[in-house]
Protein backbone atom coordinates (compact mmCIF):
# COMPACT_ATOMS: atom_id res chain seq x y z
CA UNK A 1 0.00 0.00 0.00
CA UNK A 2 1.36 3.75 -0.95
CA UNK A 3 0.68 6.18 1.18
CA UNK A 4 1.55 9.63 0.90
CA UNK A 5 1.57 12.07 3.69
CA UNK A 6 2.89 16.22 3.80
CA UNK A 7 3.73 17.78 6.85
CA UNK A 8 4.20 21.69 7.27
CA UNK A 9 7.31 22.95 9.36
CA UNK A 10 6.99 24.87 12.45
CA UNK A 11 8.78 27.74 13.46
CA UNK A 12 9.11 27.81 17.64
CA UNK A 13 7.64 30.90 19.68
CA UNK A 14 9.38 30.29 22.81
CA UNK A 15 12.72 28.06 21.10
CA UNK A 16 13.94 24.48 21.95
CA UNK A 17 17.54 24.86 22.66
CA UNK A 18 19.44 22.16 24.74
CA UNK A 19 18.60 18.18 25.57
CA UNK A 20 18.36 16.24 28.66
CA UNK A 21 18.82 13.22 26.40
CA UNK A 22 20.71 13.23 23.27
CA UNK A 23 19.43 10.11 21.94
CA UNK A 24 16.33 10.03 22.69
CA UNK A 25 15.58 13.77 22.18
CA UNK A 26 14.18 14.82 25.05
CA UNK A 27 14.88 18.61 26.17
CA UNK A 28 15.61 20.37 29.17
CA UNK A 29 12.11 23.02 28.14
CA UNK A 30 8.82 23.63 26.85
CA UNK A 31 8.83 25.39 23.57
CA UNK A 32 5.73 26.88 21.52
CA UNK A 33 5.47 26.80 18.04
CA UNK A 34 3.05 28.08 15.32
CA UNK A 35 3.30 25.30 12.16
CA UNK A 36 3.69 27.13 8.52
CA UNK A 37 1.49 26.54 5.78
CA UNK A 38 3.85 27.03 2.55
CA UNK A 39 6.89 25.42 3.92
CA UNK A 40 6.49 21.22 3.62
CA UNK A 41 7.85 18.08 2.97
CA UNK A 42 5.67 15.10 1.14
CA UNK A 43 6.98 11.72 1.63
CA UNK A 44 5.59 8.75 0.11
CA UNK A 45 6.33 5.34 1.59
CA UNK A 46 5.54 1.77 0.01
CA UNK A 47 6.62 -1.42 0.23
CA UNK A 48 9.82 -3.22 -1.41
CA UNK A 49 9.90 -6.61 -3.16
CA UNK A 50 13.90 -5.77 -2.69
CA UNK A 51 15.63 -6.81 0.32
CA UNK A 52 17.02 -2.98 0.99
CA UNK A 53 15.35 -0.15 1.55
CA UNK A 54 15.67 2.49 -0.78
CA UNK A 55 15.23 6.21 -0.14
CA UNK A 56 14.81 9.13 -2.89
CA UNK A 57 15.26 12.46 -1.58
CA UNK A 58 14.61 15.61 -4.03
CA UNK A 59 14.20 13.25 -6.96
CA UNK A 60 17.57 11.97 -6.43
CA UNK A 61 19.21 8.61 -4.70
CA UNK A 62 19.28 10.10 -1.10
CA UNK A 63 23.64 10.26 -0.18
CA UNK A 64 24.52 7.86 2.40
CA UNK A 65 24.03 10.43 5.60
CA UNK A 66 20.66 11.05 4.91
CA UNK A 67 19.05 7.80 4.09
CA UNK A 68 21.11 6.16 7.40
CA UNK A 69 19.38 8.74 9.12
CA UNK A 70 16.00 7.89 7.50
CA UNK A 71 16.41 3.85 7.63
CA UNK A 72 17.47 4.31 11.44
CA UNK A 73 14.40 5.83 11.94
CA UNK A 74 12.36 3.18 9.85
CA UNK A 75 13.75 0.93 12.14
CA UNK A 76 12.95 1.72 15.35
CA UNK A 77 9.06 1.36 14.26
CA UNK A 78 10.28 -2.03 12.51
CA UNK A 79 11.77 -3.07 16.37
CA UNK A 80 8.82 -1.90 18.22
CA UNK A 81 6.15 -3.32 15.68
CA UNK A 82 8.01 -6.73 14.79
CA UNK A 83 7.66 -5.56 10.89
CA UNK A 84 10.37 -7.53 8.42
CA UNK A 85 9.03 -5.31 5.41
CA UNK A 86 11.51 -3.05 3.75
CA UNK A 87 10.18 0.11 2.33
CA UNK A 88 10.82 2.81 -1.12
CA UNK A 89 10.61 6.13 0.69
CA UNK A 90 10.41 9.39 -1.58
CA UNK A 91 10.71 12.59 -0.03
CA UNK A 92 10.65 15.83 -0.96
CA UNK A 93 11.14 19.16 0.46
CA UNK A 94 9.44 22.17 -1.51
CA UNK A 95 12.36 25.21 0.44
CA UNK A 96 15.97 24.12 0.94
CA UNK A 97 17.50 21.36 3.70
CA UNK A 98 19.26 22.32 6.84
CA UNK A 99 19.78 25.92 6.66
CA UNK A 100 17.69 26.73 9.33
CA UNK A 101 14.30 26.64 8.27
CA UNK A 102 13.26 24.07 9.77
CA UNK A 103 13.41 20.98 7.07
CA UNK A 104 13.57 18.31 9.78
CA UNK A 105 10.84 19.06 11.86
CA UNK A 106 8.36 18.70 8.55
CA UNK A 107 10.27 15.77 7.43
CA UNK A 108 10.37 13.58 10.29
CA UNK A 109 7.11 14.47 10.92
CA UNK A 110 6.17 13.31 7.52
CA UNK A 111 7.88 9.96 7.60
CA UNK A 112 6.46 8.74 10.82
CA UNK A 113 2.88 9.44 9.69
CA UNK A 114 3.97 7.82 6.31
CA UNK A 115 5.17 5.02 8.06
CA UNK A 116 2.41 4.65 10.68
CA UNK A 117 0.07 4.53 7.52
CA UNK A 118 2.10 1.83 5.57
CA UNK A 119 2.47 -0.56 8.10
CA UNK A 120 -1.25 0.33 9.23
CA UNK A 121 -0.24 0.68 12.66
CA UNK A 122 -3.18 3.00 13.96
CA UNK A 123 -0.78 5.16 16.05
CA UNK A 124 -2.11 8.32 17.74
CA UNK A 125 -0.81 11.80 17.33
CA UNK A 126 0.79 12.06 20.59
CA UNK A 127 2.53 8.45 19.99
CA UNK A 128 3.62 9.92 16.55
CA UNK A 129 4.71 12.58 18.54
CA UNK A 130 7.14 10.80 20.24
CA UNK A 131 7.80 9.02 17.22
CA UNK A 132 8.81 12.00 15.26
CA UNK A 133 11.00 13.58 18.64
CA UNK A 134 13.47 11.05 17.93
CA UNK A 135 13.43 11.48 14.24
CA UNK A 136 14.39 15.42 15.26
CA UNK A 137 13.32 16.88 18.02
CA UNK A 138 11.32 19.97 16.76
CA UNK A 139 9.38 17.50 14.37
CA UNK A 140 7.24 16.60 17.24
CA UNK A 141 5.52 19.64 17.37
CA UNK A 142 4.88 20.00 13.33
CA UNK A 143 2.57 16.37 13.49
CA UNK A 144 -0.20 19.59 14.53
CA UNK A 145 -1.46 22.18 12.51
CA UNK A 146 -2.32 25.56 14.59
CA UNK A 147 -0.59 26.52 17.37
CA UNK A 148 1.45 24.14 19.42
CA UNK A 149 3.29 23.05 22.92
CA UNK A 150 6.18 20.44 22.91
CA UNK A 151 5.88 19.32 26.57
CA UNK A 152 9.20 18.05 27.79
CA UNK A 153 8.27 15.77 30.28
CA UNK A 154 9.39 14.05 33.50
CA UNK A 155 10.69 10.60 32.61
CA UNK A 156 14.16 9.62 31.46
CA UNK A 157 12.18 7.50 28.95
CA UNK A 158 10.81 9.99 26.96
CA UNK A 159 7.26 8.56 27.66
CA UNK A 160 5.71 11.91 28.43
CA UNK A 161 7.75 14.24 25.99
CA UNK A 162 5.03 14.82 23.11
CA UNK A 163 4.14 18.02 21.88
CA UNK A 164 -0.03 19.14 21.68
CA UNK A 165 -2.10 21.10 19.88
CA UNK A 166 -3.05 24.25 22.32
CA UNK A 167 -5.12 26.15 19.33
CA UNK A 168 -6.39 25.22 15.90
CA UNK A 169 -4.86 27.06 12.53
CA UNK A 170 -8.48 28.82 11.99
CA UNK A 171 -8.69 29.99 15.95
CA UNK A 172 -5.85 33.25 14.69
CA UNK A 173 -5.20 34.56 11.84
CA UNK A 174 -1.35 35.97 11.83
CA UNK A 175 0.71 35.44 9.20
CA UNK A 176 4.53 34.68 9.45
CA UNK A 177 7.11 36.06 6.71
CA UNK A 178 10.32 33.68 6.30
CA UNK A 179 13.42 36.05 5.12
CA UNK A 180 15.45 34.13 2.99
CA UNK A 181 18.83 35.47 3.80
CA UNK A 182 20.91 32.48 3.24
CA UNK A 183 19.30 29.02 1.84
CA UNK A 184 22.83 26.70 1.93
CA UNK A 185 23.45 24.68 4.28
CA UNK A 186 24.24 25.55 7.53
CA UNK A 187 27.60 25.10 9.36
CA UNK A 188 26.50 23.60 12.53
CA UNK A 189 23.54 21.81 13.03
CA UNK A 190 21.42 22.54 15.66
CA UNK A 191 22.41 19.03 17.62
CA UNK A 192 25.57 20.37 18.06
CA UNK A 193 24.83 23.60 18.73
CA UNK A 194 23.11 23.01 21.43
CA UNK A 195 25.04 20.60 23.00
CA UNK A 196 27.96 22.70 23.12
CA UNK A 197 25.76 25.39 24.17
CA UNK A 198 24.44 23.62 27.46
CA UNK A 199 28.25 22.16 27.98
CA UNK A 200 29.99 25.74 27.67
CA UNK A 201 27.94 28.45 28.36
CA UNK A 202 27.89 30.53 31.27
CA UNK A 203 24.13 31.73 30.59
CA UNK A 204 22.43 28.10 30.15
CA UNK A 205 21.03 28.52 33.25
CA UNK A 206 19.65 32.29 32.85
CA UNK A 207 17.86 30.76 29.42
CA UNK A 208 15.93 27.25 31.95
CA UNK A 209 15.22 30.00 34.74
CA UNK A 210 13.40 32.25 32.84
CA UNK A 211 11.27 30.26 29.95
CA UNK A 212 7.94 29.75 31.84
CA UNK A 213 8.21 33.27 32.58
CA UNK A 214 8.53 33.41 28.18
CA UNK A 215 5.77 30.03 27.99
CA UNK A 216 3.07 31.82 30.04
CA UNK A 217 3.04 34.93 28.33
CA UNK A 218 3.38 33.08 24.61
CA UNK A 219 0.56 30.59 25.48
CA UNK A 220 -2.05 33.24 27.24
CA UNK A 221 -1.14 35.89 24.19
CA UNK A 222 -2.28 33.10 21.39
CA UNK A 223 -5.15 32.98 23.38
CA UNK A 224 -5.82 36.01 23.74
CA UNK A 225 -4.89 36.70 20.19
CA UNK A 226 -2.81 39.88 21.91
CA UNK A 227 -0.17 40.06 19.23
CA UNK A 228 2.23 42.02 20.94
CA UNK A 229 2.27 40.07 24.03
CA UNK A 230 3.25 37.23 22.06
CA UNK A 231 5.59 39.32 19.61
CA UNK A 232 7.73 41.00 22.54
CA UNK A 233 8.02 37.52 24.12
CA UNK A 234 9.26 35.84 21.07
CA UNK A 235 11.88 38.56 20.41
CA UNK A 236 13.17 38.20 23.76
CA UNK A 237 13.46 34.54 23.99
CA UNK A 238 14.73 34.47 20.43
CA UNK A 239 17.96 36.83 21.83
CA UNK A 240 18.12 35.12 24.92
CA UNK A 241 18.79 32.22 22.87
CA UNK A 242 21.15 33.22 20.55
CA UNK A 243 22.56 35.27 23.14
CA UNK A 244 23.77 31.18 25.05
CA UNK A 245 24.96 30.59 21.36
CA UNK A 246 26.97 33.74 21.29
CA UNK A 247 28.50 33.17 24.74
CA UNK A 248 29.50 29.49 23.79
CA UNK A 249 33.00 28.26 23.42
CA UNK A 250 33.98 28.36 20.52
CA UNK A 251 31.30 31.06 20.14
CA UNK A 252 27.98 29.80 17.74
CA UNK A 253 27.11 32.99 15.38
CA UNK A 254 24.45 31.89 12.90
CA UNK A 255 23.73 35.63 11.95
CA UNK A 256 24.97 37.88 8.71
CA UNK A 257 24.99 41.23 8.29
CA UNK A 258 21.40 40.89 6.62
CA UNK A 259 19.95 39.45 9.49
CA UNK A 260 21.01 42.90 11.80
CA UNK A 261 19.89 44.25 8.59
CA UNK A 262 15.95 42.65 8.99
CA UNK A 263 15.92 43.43 12.46
CA UNK A 264 16.36 47.03 12.46
CA UNK A 265 13.84 47.23 9.76
CA UNK A 266 11.34 45.14 12.21
CA UNK A 267 12.52 48.19 14.65
CA UNK A 268 11.88 50.83 12.23
CA UNK A 269 8.36 48.95 11.05
CA UNK A 270 7.27 49.00 14.83
CA UNK A 271 8.18 52.79 15.17
CA UNK A 272 6.17 53.90 12.78
CA UNK A 273 3.54 51.62 14.25
CA UNK A 274 3.34 48.47 12.38
CA UNK A 275 3.07 46.09 14.69
CA UNK A 276 5.67 43.09 13.90
CA UNK A 277 7.85 41.28 15.59
CA UNK A 278 11.39 38.94 14.43
CA UNK A 279 12.43 35.63 15.94
CA UNK A 280 15.43 33.28 14.64
CA UNK A 281 16.55 29.78 14.72
CA UNK A 282 19.78 28.13 13.88
CA UNK A 283 20.56 30.05 10.84
CA UNK A 284 20.66 33.55 9.85
CA UNK A 285 16.97 33.49 8.07
CA UNK A 286 14.13 36.17 10.11
CA UNK A 287 10.92 35.39 10.27
CA UNK A 288 8.68 37.97 11.22
CA UNK A 289 5.26 37.76 12.57
CA UNK A 290 2.31 40.26 12.14
CA UNK A 291 -1.36 40.79 11.09
CA UNK A 292 -2.28 40.07 7.59
CA UNK A 293 -3.61 44.26 7.36
CA UNK A 294 0.41 45.11 7.48
CA UNK A 295 1.50 42.51 5.19
CA UNK A 296 1.58 44.42 1.67
CA UNK A 297 3.48 47.13 3.99
CA UNK A 298 5.81 44.72 5.52
CA UNK A 299 6.57 43.19 2.61
CA UNK A 300 7.97 45.84 0.61
CA UNK A 301 9.93 47.59 3.25
CA UNK A 302 11.41 44.35 4.05
CA UNK A 303 12.17 43.54 -0.36
CA UNK A 304 14.13 47.64 0.25
CA UNK A 305 16.67 46.12 1.85
CA UNK A 306 19.41 45.50 -1.02
CA UNK A 307 20.46 41.76 0.24
CA UNK A 308 16.87 40.38 0.60
CA UNK A 309 15.40 38.80 -2.80
CA UNK A 310 13.79 36.29 -1.19
CA UNK A 311 10.45 36.12 0.95
CA UNK A 312 7.70 33.50 1.72
CA UNK A 313 4.60 34.86 3.36
CA UNK A 314 2.91 32.30 5.45
CA UNK A 315 -0.52 31.24 7.29
CA UNK A 316 -0.87 29.28 10.40
CA UNK A 317 -0.76 25.97 8.97
CA UNK A 318 -2.46 22.20 9.56
CA UNK A 319 -1.80 19.23 10.76
CA UNK A 320 -0.06 16.55 8.84
CA UNK A 321 -2.12 14.67 6.38
CA UNK A 322 -2.64 12.07 4.21
CA UNK A 323 -3.21 13.17 0.37
O1 LIG B 1 14.85 19.89 16.24
P1 LIG B 1 16.08 20.57 15.80
O2 LIG B 1 17.29 19.77 16.11
O3 LIG B 1 16.01 21.00 14.37
O4 LIG B 1 16.26 21.90 16.70
C1 LIG B 1 15.47 23.04 16.55
C2 LIG B 1 16.09 24.19 17.25
C3 LIG B 1 15.49 25.56 16.97
O5 LIG B 1 14.97 25.62 15.67
C4 LIG B 1 16.60 26.60 17.09
C5 LIG B 1 14.43 25.94 17.98
C6 LIG B 1 13.09 25.25 17.86
O6 LIG B 1 12.44 25.11 18.89
O7 LIG B 1 12.66 24.91 16.74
Amino acid sequence: MKVTVKANTNIALVKYWGKKDENLKIPLNNSISMTLDKLYTITTSDISDNDQDQVIFNNKEASEISKNKIIKFVDIFRNQYKRKEKLIIKTENNFPTASGLASSASGFAALAKSINEVFDLNLSDIELSKYARIGSGSACRSIYGGFVEWQKGKKDNGEDSYAIQLVKENYWDVRMMVVIIDDKQKDKSSTDGMKETVETSPFYPAWLDTIDNDLNNVRQGILDKDLEKVGITMEHNCLKMHSTMFTTRPAIIYWKPATLAVINKVYELRKSGIQCYFTMDAGPNVKILYEQNNSEKIKKEIMSISEITNLIECKVGSSALII
